[in-house]
């Protein structure tokens, strides 16, 4: 069924109108009643006057069914619950000024920023699916989006599905995000910006982008952490140096101070904690931007460590979508990101 339908979704066909989430969501329920195995519990908790979105209901459907699917293929075995959320998002941070924003990588994206961009809509729908299912291996986290990627034997998948899903958010100016616990389940986030009132029902303000190139220097005793960050941002489009070792950051940042973009800390390490770690390189470059990352006492410590030169403070734990939109607030910021651009044109 589902690759009945993606053979409907072909690139370069893709139409631009109002789609209202809510109401596929409506739709697909008894498709995915009828196809999911008793077993599993489908709950949903659709939120009321949804905005519409706009785009293609045709690969929006798909999306959905994807992802449904891929959640009850991480339950077959145990059974467990499918939710289905939907909610409108205020606002979000957006860019100041589109030209700023280095969201699209690829030009068909890149216009269809330029041309939405009219600082009209900041809201937007987001979608959950979740599942109670086997969770996702850290090891394949990064690799699930990949063409051809699967874990599943030949007949039962292609490893399209999140490849496929994955394009038609990029195409409607959206944004997915992935948390699993092994074990626990999945969750899908989805967010698309809203159409915001019937006069420009064509246009929506695309996401703040979570990419860049900038060179990142990441501090943290955790090594698994060091190596999610690390992971993550480079899955951005970052560069990035990591230092398990405060004292090693220091020496390595005193060696290249101007090789470094940002730096971002954690706050309590042995030998030196992060906002000593901090004072240290403010002294060597006072203009670098630093996040420092707090894993208890955030709230306390938030004004101090601001005071002390923090541009932002994270409270751990954070997902991968919050360090990407604090990574590109404090560059944008501190404007380095307009340098970046001159560099790369
Ligand atoms: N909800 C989920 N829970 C656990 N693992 C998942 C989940 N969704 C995706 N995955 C993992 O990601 C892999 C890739 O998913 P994707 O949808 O791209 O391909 P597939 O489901 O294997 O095949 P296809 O969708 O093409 O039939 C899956 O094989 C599975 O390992
Ligand atoms: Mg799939």
């Amino acid at each position: 069924m589902i690759r009945q339908l993606l053979s409907f979704c072909r690139k370069g066909e893709q139409k631009r109108e109002p789609v209202k989430i809510d109401e596929l969501l409506e739709e697909s329920s008894q498709l995915l009643r009828s196809s999911i195995p008793r077993n599993i519990k489908i709950r949903s908790n659709i939120a009321d006057n949804i905005p519409p979105i706009s785009g293609d209901a045709t690969q929006i459907q798909q999306v959905i069914l994807n992802l449904c699917t891929n959640a009850a293929h991480a339950m077959e075995k145990n059974g467990g619950t499918l939710t289905i959320e939907l909610h409108e998002i205020p606002s979000l941070p957006t860019p100041d000024n589109h030209e700023q924003d280095g969201s699209v990588n690829d030009t068909e994206s890149t216009q269809t920023f330029s041309a939405l961009h009219s600082g009209s809509a900041n809201k937007y729908v987001q979608l959950i699916i979740r599942d109670t299912g086997c969770g996702i291996e850290p090891a394949i986290k990064d690799k699930i989006f990949d063409p051809y990627f699967t874990t599943k034997d030949i007949d039962k998948g292609t490893g399209m599905g999140l490849s496929i899903v994955q394009g038609i958010v990029k195409s409607h100016d959206g944004h997915i995000s992935v948390s699993s616990t092994q074990g626990r389940g999945t969750r899908f986030k989805i967010l698309f910006p809203a159409v915001s009132d019937s006069r420009n029902q064509e246009i929506a303000t695309p996401l703040r982008s979570l990419h860049g190139n900038e060179q990142i220097l990441i501090v943290d005793d955790e090594p698994m952490l060091v190596e999610m960050f690390c992971e993550a941002l480079e899955h951005f489009g970052y560069r990035v140096t990591s230092c398990t070792n405060p004292l090693r950051a220091l020496s390595r940042f005193k060696e290249s101070p101007w090789k470094f973009d940002l730096v971002m800390t954690d706050m309590s390490m042995p030998d030196i904690s992060g906002d000593r770690l901090m004072e240290e390189l403010l002294l060597i470059r006072p203009d670098i931007p630093i996040i420092v990352c707090s894993g208890f006492n955030a709230a306390l410590e938030r004004e101090e460590l601001i005071n002390k030169g923090a541009k932002e403070v994270l409270d751990k734990p954070f997902d991968i979508e919050t360090l990407g939109l604090t990574i590109r607030q404090v560059l944008e910021n501190n404007g380095s990101y307009l340098s970046e651009e001159k560099k790369c044109s």
